[in-house]
């Protein structure tokens, strides 16, 4: 499985299509705003693995409806046809999930490294095939072939399952959607941490100090102090070399935008929010701690 994974992600035979699609779906989907409520920014939080849940959880419940026997032999007939109707409207709701899903996913896609869109790609596609089974299972369903429309929905759930162990890989093993900010909290200190002096900081620009192990970006007006993770949620970017605006930082890499209050992500490809620390001043020095 290992093996497979790696070929996919060196498959460069994969980038012609990748780079022709990720210029569509850029062109497709250009306001900033849209963008925006498709990356999740609205909530902190990317959109895309909440919205499968619909699909999933659907064509799941169909699964498990669809391999219930029936209760008695008296019984059988009444309640196999309220089953087999509650698994086709469990597809129905499925399918109609599919496409908000499918396009929050594309937006995401769209600005991934070439490594990580060759198995996204493979991923929409695996997904692409399950989408036709479950909609070909809804047609012989609908036209009163049952069993032919349970046996698609099966060969359909297993294609989904690969298409999940895929987003699964892309997500936790290469990092796609996941905040790189946060595992840089559990590394600053859990006591008040001097990370310099209040009179070194530029009134109005970020500025990059060390607590621990961790770079933290320090925002200083008068003498109020922000403190947040440097390292940006989306891929990693050194936040305190970005440009300040309207209160929030704007990344330098790819141009995610945050509060310097409390690290909401006001604009996108970040999905997640900037991890927030709490500071204090005592005798002219900055401290941070851990929340
Ligand atoms: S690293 Fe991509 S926007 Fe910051």
């Amino acid at each position: 499985m290992r093996q497979v994974l790696t070929r996919i992600e060196q498959a460069d035979a994969l980038d012609g299509a990748s780079d022709k699609l990720q210029a569509a779906v850029s062109s497709a989907v250009r306001p900033r705003t849209l963008r925006d409520l498709l990356h999740g920014t609205w909530m902190g939080h990317p959109l895309h693995p909440v919205l499968v849940q619909v699909p999933v959880g659907a064509f799941l419940s169909a699964a498990v409806l669809d391999a219930l026997p029936s209760r008695s032999p008296s019984s059988r007939s009444r309640a196999s046809g309220s089953g087999d109707r509650a698994s086709t409207v469990l597809i129905g709701v499925g399918l109609a999930g599919v496409l908000p899903a499918a396009v929050a996913g594309w937006v995401d896609w769209s600005e991934l490294t070439k490594d990580r869109r060759r198995v996204g790609l493979v991923h929409a596609v695996t997904n692409l095939v399950a989408t036709g089974l479950y909609a070909s299972s809804l047609a012989a369903r609908l036209t009163g072939r049952t069993k032919q429309g349970k046996a698609l929905a099966y060969a359909g759930l297993s294609v989904a399952g690969v298409g999940a162990f895929l987003g699964g890989h892309l997500s936790y093993t290469q990092g796609a959607g996941i905040s790189h900010a946060a595992p840089e909290v559990a590394r600053v200190p859990e006591g008040w941490t001097v990370a310099g002096s209040l009179s070194s900081l530029p009134e109005g620009k970020p500025a990059a100090r060390r607590v621990g192990d961790t770079a933290v970006l320090l925002f200083r007006q008068g003498d109020r102090v922000t403190a947040l993770i440097d390292r940006c949620s989306h891929e990693g970017g050194p936040l305190s070399e970005g440009q300040v605006s309207d209160g929030c930082v704007v990344c330098p890499w790819h141009g995610s935008t945050f509060r310097l209050d409390d690290g909401a992500v006001v604009h996108g490809p970040a999905g997640n929010d900037q991890p927030v620390l709490p500071v204090r001043v005592r005798d002219g020095l900055v401290e941070v701690r851990r929340p």
